[in-house]
């Protein structure tokens, strides 16, 4: 028989993205309005290690929903990921005592795929989890949709378009480093949406292949474009050294522009509150339903949910189709 689930944990877990708020608030709403009490927990597993558990309350949540971060603060818990499988395995057991003696049965993650393997491990200490995936990459095999990347990419488009400006003012070559570490996405978008040169990612190592870069130039400059813009994701790299061989070895000037942290401030976009309160109220109706060591994800249009470990193991899809057209309607004869 399933658990019948009385208090509910909610925490934000890993890089921030905008959309976590309004994604807690769904979770707090709609987990009050279900009978349920409320407990969040700041800084990621960092707060279930040091009992840093809050009562959440309707007003908790009042006037977050348009801003950006999490009022539950975020974190890298390394006790959850030690090398030593002992020392690792202890900080799980402890975490999942910790939320049992708060009352904590169901606990509902907003975090990244990393976050959900933290999920995992307290599953199996008898804690019902729910992952949510909220991270700015969107780099979730079992999801179309990860909460904060549409304001991430539109803040990188908005780079592109600004230094347009000034690049075609210079004549220049402007290269823009977007974030995605492991993953593209970002750098994909962006790129397209700005009528990026190139655009580099890690998923294709050849898409930085220093030959292939120039000739994109050599040819836009041919044809009479009088500017260039090299979109980059985080992953690649090195935008600094790009900008300098470009300028060394074509001669024309460039300049590297790193656009960091500002792609994780600010106010959610309306598509990421959408996604965030729909799947915030969705991890609570599992939670009610007695679910545990679920995913909910975004497919086809349509909110569904998957076990974290089937989830966990899906084959990563990255938008190579981007690199592609991109090719082809970013030159012109
Ligand atoms: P994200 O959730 O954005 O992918 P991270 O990969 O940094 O971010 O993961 C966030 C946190 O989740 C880690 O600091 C760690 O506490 C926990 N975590 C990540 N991977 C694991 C794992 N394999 N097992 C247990 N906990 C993990
Ligand atoms: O939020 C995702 C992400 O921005 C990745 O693209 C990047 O690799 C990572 O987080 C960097 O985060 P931080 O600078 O907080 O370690």
């Amino acid at each position: 028989m399933a658990k019948e689930i009385r208090t509910i944990g909610v925490m934000t877990s890993g890089g921030d993205a905008q959309g976590m708020n309004p994604c807690i608030r769904a979770v707090v709403r709609s987990a009050l309005n279900s009978g349920l009490k409320v407990k969040g927990i700041i800084k990621g597993y960092s707060g279930l290690l040091n009992n840093d558990i809050v009562d959440m309350t309707a007003a908790s949540v009042g006037n977050i929903i348009n801003r950006g971060g999490t009022i539950l603060y975020t974190a890298r818990c390394p006790e959850f990921i030690d090398p030593d499988p002992e020392k690792a395995a202890a900080a799980h057991a402890k975490a999942a005592e910790n939320a049992k003696l708060h009352g904590i049965d169901g606990l509902v993650v907003i975090g990244g795929d990393g976050s959900w393997q933290g999920a995992q491990k307290l599953s199996q200490h008898g804690i019902n989890v729910v992952g949510v995936p909220g991270t700015i990459d969107r780099d979730i095999a079992c999801t179309e949709y990860t909460i904060g990347f549409d304001s991430a990419v539109n803040i990188a488009l908005e780079a592109v378009i600004r230094l347009r400006d000034t690049s075609a003012s210079h004549e220049r070559c402007s290269v823009l480093e977007v974030m995605g570490r492991h993953c593209g996405e970002i750098a994909l978008w962006a790129g397209l949406c700005g009528g990026a040169d190139a655009i580099l990612i890690p998923e294709q190592p050849e898409s930085a292949n220093l030959d292939y870069i120039l000739k994109v130039i050599r040819e836009n400059r041919a044809r009479g474009k009088n500017h260039n813009i090299i979109v980059v994701a985080e992953g690649i790299g090195h935008s600094q050294d790009l900008a300098k061989e470009i300028q060394e070895i074509t001669g024309i000037e460039s300049r590297a522009t790193i656009l960091g942290h500002v792609q994780r401030g600010g106010a959610p976009t309306a598509l990421d509150i959408k996604h965030a309160s729909m799947m915030g109220a969705y991890a609570v109706d599992l939670l009610v339903r007695g679910a545990n060591n679920r995913a909910v994800a975004y497919r086809d249009g349509e909110y569904v949910d998957f076990d974290i470990d089937e989830a966990l193991a899906m084959p990563k899809r990255t938008s190579l189709d981007i690199i592609e057209v991109n090719r082809r309607i970013s030159t012109y004869n």
